[in-house]
């Protein structure tokens, strides 16, 4: 078994330039499970050597693999911390220190659903009290077509389920959805939302790049970095909470997937509030990878 997965991994390479090395080893098989399901493959063998003879079918196994499921204010209990205490917190925090910008990085933010709620939590503290504040958030993601669609702000009404009435008034305007989405309602973000955000490709995974090149020195004042980490094996998830780590202000926010929560306290961060997904880093980071 183990042998044919290392068939399936080099062929991916060979054919697509994909490493897929870092996957965790039983998500990987799921997906090859469900491609072999899908394609009637009886056996792992048959599986191999059917990539080896469809290309269209190594692109299939691949795009199983890169789950890029969103939708606005997500995990709704995490989002729920976010509007009524980290970030009126951080607001405050940056009153009393004087400072005028507030610098987020939501990384792993497929087609833009995750950087452009927490632009909609910022954009109504900043009107409601009236701040003299600017605020950057610095999405990316390794997918590069994820980020395109995410720059267009086009969004089929599925996506929009946790959306109040009065957010989708404010921020989204309907648009003839047949030119996107086909018979699908689709709805487009408002420009002065777009603002707040800088879309770059950027892989968490690899060993270089420390952070987003837009953002410079990365000093983030919070870190999103939601439903992505799980489907690496451990010794990628730790070179990714590193690289987290090392661009965080110290006593920042780092906001994680409900399934993500384990692994990220095994990594020295507090929760903050009992199973929110929402940390912050008072200790001195340690580098597990190491
Ligand atoms: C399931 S989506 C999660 C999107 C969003 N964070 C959320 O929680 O709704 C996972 C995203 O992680 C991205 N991703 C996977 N591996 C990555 C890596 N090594 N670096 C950056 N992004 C990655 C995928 O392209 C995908 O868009």
């Amino acid at each position: 078994m183990n042998n044919g997965v290392a068939v399936i991994r080099d062929l991916l390479f060979q054919f697509n330039g994909i490493d897929t090395n870092g996957f965790e080893e039983a998500f990987f098989m799921k997906c090859v499970q469900n491609r072999m399901s899908k394609t009637s493959s009886n056996s792992l063998n048959g599986y191999c050597n059917l990539l080896k003879s469809n290309k269209e079918e190594t692109h299939s196994l691949v795009n199983s693999l890169n789950n890029t499921f969103s939708e606005f204010f997500r995990n709704t209990l995490t989002f729920a911390y976010l509007e009524q205490i980290v970030l009126p917190s951080l607001i405050e925090k940056k009153r009393k220190e004087k400072q005028k910008e507030i610098r987020i990085w939501s990384a792993a933010c497929a087609s833009g659903q995750e950087p452009y709620s927490i632009a909609i939590l910022i954009d109504e503290l900043i009107r409601i009290h009236h701040l003299d504040l600017s605020c950057r958030i610095f999405a990316t993601d390794i997918n590069q077509s994820e980020l395109e669609i995410a720059k267009k702000g086009i969004y089929q009404v599925s996506s929009l389920g946790k959306v109040n009435i009065n957010r989708l008034n404010t921020y989204f305007t309907r648009v003839n959805q047949m030119e996107y989405y086909g018979h699908f309602e689709a709805y487009a973000i408002s420009s002065d939302l777009k603002q707040y955000i800088d879309f770059s490709v950027f892989d968490l995974a690899s060993e270089e790049g420390a952070c987003p090149q837009a953002s410079i020195y990365g000093n983030f004042d919070m870190i999103i970095c939601s439903n992505v980490l799980f489907y690496y094996k451990p010794e990628y998830r730790y070179r990714m909470l590193a690289k987290i780590g090392n661009c965080l202000n110290s006593n920042a926010w780092l906001i994680t997937g409900e399934a993500e929560r384990e692994i990220v306290k095994e990594n020295n961060y507090t929760e903050e509030f009992f199973s929110s997904g929402i940390f912050r880093n008072f200790k001195p980071y340690e580098n597990k990878s190491h």
